[in-house]
């Protein structure tokens, strides 16, 4: 089985995806590493600081693997059997990722993306085995427990639909800070 652990920067998917690994026989893979080690990087973005991924190559080369956990933003575009979309409150995200010291516009960009859902569309596109977590007020080992759950024994229908924070009316867009 091929897990994908995926979501916008700070969403928790290192942690979460670490965390499983030591708790199943699964192994833990970073794509990023992955993009990295086998030659699918195509350039470095030095307005976002980022790698410039070939997400064909990667989906190449993540395609053999079995039994391990793919942990990155781009995961979803991988040959998964089960895809989890890690979602977090614009305003808690916000937090988890000044931590990382970036930027205030690389931040910025990265709670629009959390607020417009552009991971979740794009793991949604034509996949049926998605399920959205929101990891808020949620420690890493409760989310690992719904994870591997829904792994194991199936189910999970609270997280099959598309989450959307603006429709849900989580958030106030007024508010800045959401
Ligand atoms: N469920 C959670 N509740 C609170 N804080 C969390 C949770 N999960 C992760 N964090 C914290 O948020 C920060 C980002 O977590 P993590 O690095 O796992 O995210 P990520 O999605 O892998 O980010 P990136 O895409 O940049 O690799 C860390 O400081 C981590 O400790
Ligand atoms: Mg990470």
């Amino acid at each position: 089985m091929k897990i994908a652990i995926t979501g916008t920067p700070g969403t928790g998917k290192t942690s979460v995806a670490e965390r499983l690994a030591e708790q199943t026989d699964m192994e833990y893979v970073s794509i990023n590493k992955v993009a990295r080690k086998k030659d699918c990087i195509i350039s470095y973005d030095e307005k976002r600081k980022s790698d410039v991924v070939d997400v064909k190559c990667l989906r190449e080369k993540t395609g053999d693997m079995e039994d391990c956990i793919l942990d990155g933003h781009l995961s979803h575009f991988m040959e998964n059997d089960i895809t989890f979309v890690l979602r977090c409150k614009p305003s808690d995200l916000r937090k988890r990722l000044e931590g990382k010291s970036w930027k205030d516009q690389k931040i910025q960009e990265n709670v629009n993306a959390e607020i417009t859902g552009v991971i979740e569309g794009e793991a949604r596109n034509g996949n049926d085995e998605v399920y959205s977590i929101d990891t808020t007020n949620k420690s890493v080992d409760r989310i690992v427990e719904i994870v591997s759950k829904i792994a194991e024994e199936g189910g999970g229908e609270e997280y099959k639909d598309h989450f959307d924070w603006i429709e849900k009316g989580k958030i106030d867009l007024n508010d800045s800070n959401s």
